[in-house]
Parts: C-alpha cells; structure tokens; sequence
C-alpha cells in the first residue's frame, strides 16, 4: 500500500482547518490531488483516488451531497449517507485527507453567485435536469477554491459532467488539471453508482441491459448500420425490458457533445433512462 502523507486518515469539517492543512502541504512543496464526491463511495470513486495517489503527493477527497444540483422532487433527502464506511474505504487506498463542509458552511443565508456554463452543459442531463450543471459548477468551482488542488480527478461515468468541468476550468483559467477515468462497472457491465443502491433484486438485474443495448448501438455504428435504426432499436428494447420512461440515448461529439453527424471523428454514446423510481444514466466511447 502506498506510504500516505497523513496517516491516518484526516477528517476535516470548517474551512479554517482546510486552509491550514492545504497551506501545510503547500509549503512543503507537496502536489495536491483532488477527489470531490458525494459520498457512499464504492470501486468507482476508490479508482479516481487510487489514480489521484500516481499523481500527487497527498489526496484530498471531499464528501458533500450538494443540494444545489437536485431540483426539489429529486432525491436529495434520500440520497446514501455513510460517512464512516467512506472514511475506512478512503484510508484502505491511501487517501490523506477527507474533507465534509455542512451546507451551512457551503451556502451560508447569504449567498448570491452561481457558475453558468453552456456549451457541452446544453441539452442531455441539461434537458432533464435544467438546475444540474449549474449545481454542479457553482460547488466544484468553491471546492477547488477551497482545497486549491494541482490535479483533480473526474468520472468518465459522469461523462457531459466531466466536459461540463474541463469547459469551465478552461474558460475561466482555473490552475487545476482535470482529469478522467474509465467507468468502473460491475461484472455484468452495470456501472457502478451510489444510486444502484436504490434498486430492488429485479431491477437490479434489468439494469445491466443498460450497456448492453449501449454496446449494439456502438457495434451497429463501428460497422457502418444505420444510426437512427440502431438508436430507436436501443430505447426499444429498453423500454421492452421494462425501462421507462427513455429520456435519452444519443451519439454525440465525444468533445463538445455537439450533435454528431457522419463527419465527427469521436463520438461517444449517452444514455439516461428511469427504472421504477431511479435514473441511470451510462455511456461509452464509440
Ligand atoms: P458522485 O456521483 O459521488 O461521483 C464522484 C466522482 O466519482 C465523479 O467524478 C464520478 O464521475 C465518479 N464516478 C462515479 N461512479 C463511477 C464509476 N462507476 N466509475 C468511475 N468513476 C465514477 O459526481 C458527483 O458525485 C458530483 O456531481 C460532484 C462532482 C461531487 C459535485 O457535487
């Protein structure tokens, strides 16, 4: 196991600490990697860690379920809280420093700035999910602020996510390196996602025809086939299998997420579709 700078493990709640152990790291001259999350944290998130670990010299992992990205009929209040698994989990791969604000400490009474980002946060999750990436912006932006890592790793699984954070990093001339990583999945192909949880056995079983029917499109696409054909075959089946509603399945500039046509060079193919009362959303590289 690799040596960790702060062992063990250094949980963090007010922002005057945060500041303290950052500036300490900073004046040794240590690299700082960064792994914001949500929390009830699995395989997927443990591999941006381990990966964060090859990268810097000390890994600060932030736990916050952000309120600012769920509309008010979502699951913020029944989303996976379980703090001290994630602290023993994050221990076992090396994590330095876990770091939990409060909501209060996030957005205190008074609190007037959002971070705005078009582009690749038009349309997909944009459409469904208009206050999502607007969240997602305004709390990232503070907790690189916050933690003021070198290097921050990000989820291909949250693939319109990631472009959402590169968009606004570049734009607004954040000194951060973004950078993502593969989906971790389960051994039937189901991604791995906090939200899994919510699903019974049978829909737990439904749910890996999720990147099945992804995997045909790709198939379908790579050898030529008829895109839309494949697409409507894709929310088809899904629906047959007992999905619904299909918000979308679509291929996508794998760059800007602009519409693709026959010329774009890399697509990727994102899919978002409800099974009884969870929303899984996938997608892979064409
Ligand atoms: P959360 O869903 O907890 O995910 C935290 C990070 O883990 C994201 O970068 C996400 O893409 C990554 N991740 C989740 N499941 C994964 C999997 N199966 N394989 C690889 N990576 C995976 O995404 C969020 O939290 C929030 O929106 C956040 C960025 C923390 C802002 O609140």
């Amino acid at each position: 196991m690799p040596a960790s700078v702060a062992s063990p493990l250094l949980r963090v709640r007010d922002l005057s600490a945060l500041r303290a152990a950052v500036s300490g790291f900073r004046h040794k001259g240590l690299r700082i990697g960064f792994v914001p999350t949500m929390g009830a944290l699995h395989e997927g998130h443990l591999a941006l860690v381990r990966h964060a670990k090859t990268l810097s010299d000390v890994v600060v992992v932030s736990v916050f379920v952000n309120p600012k990205q769920f509309a008010p009929h979502e699951d913020f209040d029944r989303y996976p809280r379980t703090e001290d698994k994630d602290a023993q989990l994050l221990e076992s791969v090396g994590a330095d420093l876990l770091y939990l604000p409060s909501v209060d400490l996030m957005y205190p009474a008074v609190f007037a700035s959002s971070v705005h980002v078009e582009g690749p946060a038009r349309e997909l999750e944009g459409t469904f999910r208009p206050q999502f990436f607007d969240g997602v912006a305004t709390v990232v932006m503070k907790l690189f602020n916050q933690v003021q890592p070198d290097v921050a790793v990000f989820g291909e699984k949250d693939y319109q996510q990631l472009q959402v954070v590169k968009t606004f990093v570049r734009d607004l001339d954040l000194p951060v390196n973004v950078v993502g990583m593969p989906t971790v999945r389960e051994a039937d192909g189901l991604a791995l996602s906090s939200r899994n949880a919510y699903l019974s056995t049978d829909e737990r079983q439904t749910a890996a025809r999720l990147i099945v029917e992804l995997n045909a499109v790709a198939e379908a696409v790579r050898s030529g086939g008829d895109r839309e054909k494949a697409l409507d075959a894709a929310k088809a089946n899904l629906l047959a299998a007992g999905f619904g509603p299909v918000d979308y399945v679509e291929l996508r500039d794998a760059d800007t997420l602009a519409m693709a046509d026959a010329q774009t060079p890399n697509l990727r193919l994102l899919a978002a579709a409800w099974l009884g009362k969870t929303r899984l959303i996938d997608n892979i590289a064409v």
